[in-house]
């Protein structure tokens, strides 16, 4: 198959009427497929179902002798607190472990930032007369969702394969004051699956920011997700980079094992200074008596120790691998050599990011949702659901089953297939 901008007309108009055939076909099946779910499969919930039966009622007490089933510790269990900085390279002392959501805590967070004096501080960022987020794009719908809903003004910076442009993130923090922060997915990256270099990571905590109070929002969500468990990506601990750098109050980390154990089950944490440590433990201390503790010792009970959480995982890219495999695959023999479209080969992480014509993303899951398969909505992996080139398209293979991710994709490589060799047809009869 040659590229489509090599070939003739006719066979471009051969290419259509092909691709129109196997859309009708596709249509005839009356298919109901969702792409769109960024979310562990049954396999997966059940290989670590034994959470739910690793807690007798005799056990409740924490290493200190705590009764876990009353009111208390803001903060979360020692044990939980020791397992997630482990995990995480960092001292259990400047690790909250809290609820059962990330998301849920950079919400949180963020609200602090807005309405306290954070360390480093003039005054809460409410107070300042505009507000800037640097969002790395493609990046993660929830994380915009959050910026938008305050009232920030959102500014797309470029991925690269080491991670966000920073030459631009360095300029944009370093001249302007209302840009108070960045979101940063540093481990497979969602939806791009890029592992952030440590040059940048460097860069990020070593650059001059124009606020005092500049924050990075280090979303960890993926950082033991490795698709090849025996040669994981990895990046430097954030907080001792920025300390390194008298930037100490600079970075928020956010983990949880909601794809470790259950999706919205699990537990999460926030790591950070001990001065923001100190000022989120107090205020917390306000929203709440304490978290879900016992669910929290029944994770340390089924996790264990950071070499049992990796093979636990190591069981989850058992179920995950043949899935991305066959995305990728289907992807190389439909479009390889079309020119069509090119997509990232991820080595962690929950997506495949695709990058078809420029306009034609839109069009493509329109067209994909027609024929009964529901991909993420196109635009929404930038900030205010625009992207300005219409050109990404997030794919989430872990849910659905094989067979049905098969039919999924063709599906997908047939409009792709046909909108480029249609829009090649316009624009040439246009010209
Ligand atoms: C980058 C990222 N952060 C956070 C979350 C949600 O995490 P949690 O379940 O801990 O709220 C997701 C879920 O898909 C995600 O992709």
């Amino acid at each position: 198959m040659p590229s489509f901008s090599s070939m003739e007309p006719q066979a471009l108009a051969q290419e259509t009427r092909e691709q129109r055939d196997r859309c009708d076909a596709f249509r005839a099946m009356s298919l109901s497929l969702n792409m769109a779910r960024g979310k562990p499969c049954k396999d997966q919930l059940d290989a670590v179902a034994g959470l739910l039966d690793a807690l007798p009622s005799t056990d409740y007490r924490d290493e200190t002798g705590f009764d876990l089933r009353n009111y208390g510790l803001v903060e979360g269990i020692p044990e939980a607190r020791r397992l997630f900085g482990a995990l995480l390279g960092v001292p259990m002392d400047q690790v909250l472990a809290m609820g059962n959501s990330s998301l849920n805590l950079m919400f949180d967070v963020m609200v602090r930032c807005l309405h306290l004096r954070l360390p480093g501080s003039e005054r809460p960022w409410k107070e300042e007369p505009v507000l800037k987020f640097l969002c790395p794009v493609p990046g993660y719908d929830r994380h915009f969702a959050i910026t938008k809903e305050f009232g920030f003004e959102m500014i797309p910076v470029e991925m690269t394969p080491d991670g966000p442009d920073m030459d631009a993130v360095e300029r944009l923090a370093g001249a302007d004051p209302a840009v108070k922060g960045i979101w940063c997915i540093p481990v497979y990256s969602n939806p791009d699956g890029i592992t952030y270099s440590e040059e940048t990571c460097r860069r990020l905590a070593a650059m001059r920011t124009a606020a005092p109070d500049f924050r990075i929002f280090w979303d960890n969500a993926y950082f033991l997700h490795h698709l090849d468990p025996s040669n994981p990506d990895r990046v430097p601990d954030i907080l001792s980079l920025c300390s390194e750098q008298g930037h100490a109050d600079r970075p928020y980390e956010f983990a949880s094992t909601s794809k470790i154990t259950f999706a919205g089950g699990g537990i999460a944490c926030v790591a950070a200074s001990p001065g923001n440590v100190a000022m989120l433990k107090r205020s917390f201390g306000i929203q709440t008596i304490g978290p879900d503790k016992l669910n929290q010792l029944r994770h340390v009970r089924f996790l264990r120790n950071p070499e049992r959480v990796a093979e636990i995982m190591a069981r989850h890219a058992d179920i995950l691998r043949p899935k991305f495999d066959t995305v990728l695959s289907i992807l190389e023999q439909e479009l390889g050599e079309t020119g069509t479209a090119r997509w990232n080969r991820p080595r962690g992480g929950y997506f495949i990011s695709l990058f078809v014509g420029d306009g034609l993303a839109s069009r493509v899951v329109a067209m994909a949702k027609e024929l009964g398969v529901e991909f993420t909505p196109a635009g929404a992996t930038y900030p205010y659901g625009r992207d300005p080139r219409d050109h990404n398209i997030r794919i989430a293979p872990s849910f659905p089953p094989i067979a049905e991710l098969e039919t999924a994709i063709r599906v997908l490589c047939a409009c792709i297939r046909l909108a480029a060799a249609e829009k090649l047809l316009a624009d040439r009869s246009a010209s």
